[in-house]
């Protein structure tokens, strides 16, 4: 599934806007034309009303689209004064989206396929677990957190009928104590996957990229980097790759072949 739809500016009203955990909010928006063209793993560029002086958009995966209503699922941590401003919209409230931006997950039939995110890197994991669903193939998914209250995305998984959904926080807080990385090599052991696809931090992806490596798999990260332009003009997201140079994040990303980027 390779995204094609060309970048252009929406109008998007808000439907929902709702705290789902401690500082991560879902939204629920509606921009019918755009909903029709995101493919999973892309993202669009969202202008945050009420600071004139702040005119960086803040880029974000979505969770799911409903073609039908024309709606796109959203979920985000405030983290900033942009997020900040963006969990303040409320329902009837709306701003422009630029979109679909990015490449989305190289997604298509095969063997069973492993779903790794962390924290608000859950949406487009999610996104992508949906896909290999719909694909055929059996999916596990292990979702992590620092704490109970910053999980999002479990009923999502089981919604999915995904294989095994494993949940763990880093406090113990909910699910099993520890890192993602940690059940990922449980069930790497017990069972044989030819893909992961993986979202959260850095650190994790980079745990998630070397486990994948060791067991032979192929793996996908959707990285996060910060954006200014959008559009491959300032290399304010670059990304340093193992065989020397730079991609940007925002137009040969988000999701990069995880061996062959420089963790
Ligand atoms: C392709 C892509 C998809 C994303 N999808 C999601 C998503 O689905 N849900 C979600 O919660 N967040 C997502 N992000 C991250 C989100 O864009 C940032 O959290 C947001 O732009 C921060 O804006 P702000 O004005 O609130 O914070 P700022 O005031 O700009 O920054 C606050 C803090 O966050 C850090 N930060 C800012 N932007 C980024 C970034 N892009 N990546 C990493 N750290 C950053 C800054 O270094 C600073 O420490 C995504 C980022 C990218 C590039
Ligand atoms: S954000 Fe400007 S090059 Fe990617």
């Amino acid at each position: 599934m390779q995204p094609s739809a060309k970048v252009h500016l929406y109008d998007f009203h808000v439907c929902s806007n709702e705290a789902v955990g401690r500082d991560v909010f879902r939204m629920v928006m509606e921009s019918p034309e755009l909903a029709g063209k995101l493919a999973p793993g892309q993202f669009m560029n969202i202008a945050v009303p009420g600071d004139a002086s702040h005119i960086v958009r803040i880029p974000l995966s979505f969770a799911g689209t409903d073609v039908d209503d024309g709606t796109i699922e959203l979920v985000y941590a405030v983290v900033g004064e942009g997020t900040r401003r963006l969990s303040k919209m409320g329902a009837g409230s709306g701003s422009t989206v630029v979109g679909p931006c990015g490449n989305g997950w190289r997604i298509g039939p095969g063997g069973r396929a492993l779903a790794v995110a962390g924290g608000v890197g859950a949406p487009p994991v999610i996104a992508a677990a949906r896909a290999l669903v719909e694909s055929g193939r059996d999916v596990d998914v292990i979702l992590g957190a620092q704490t109970k209250d910053r999980l999002w995305g479990e009923k999502d998984a089981c919604d999915l009928s995904a294989s095994d959904v494993v949940v763990t926080t880093d406090d113990g807080s909910y699910g099993r104590r520890g890192f993602t990385t940690q059940a990922m090599e449980d069930l790497l052991a017990q069972r044989d996957y030819d893909l992961v696809v993986t979202c959260g931090p850095s650190v994790m992806m980079a745990g998630v990229a070397r486990l994948a490596q060791d067991a032979h798999v192929a793996c996908q990260a959707s990285l996060e980097r910060m954006m200014t332009c959008g559009f491959g003009a300032c290399s304010t997201c670059n990304v340093a790759m193992r065989a020397g140079g730079y991609k940007s994040c925002c137009m040969d990303g988000p999701v990069f072949d995880a061996q062959e980027v420089a963790w």
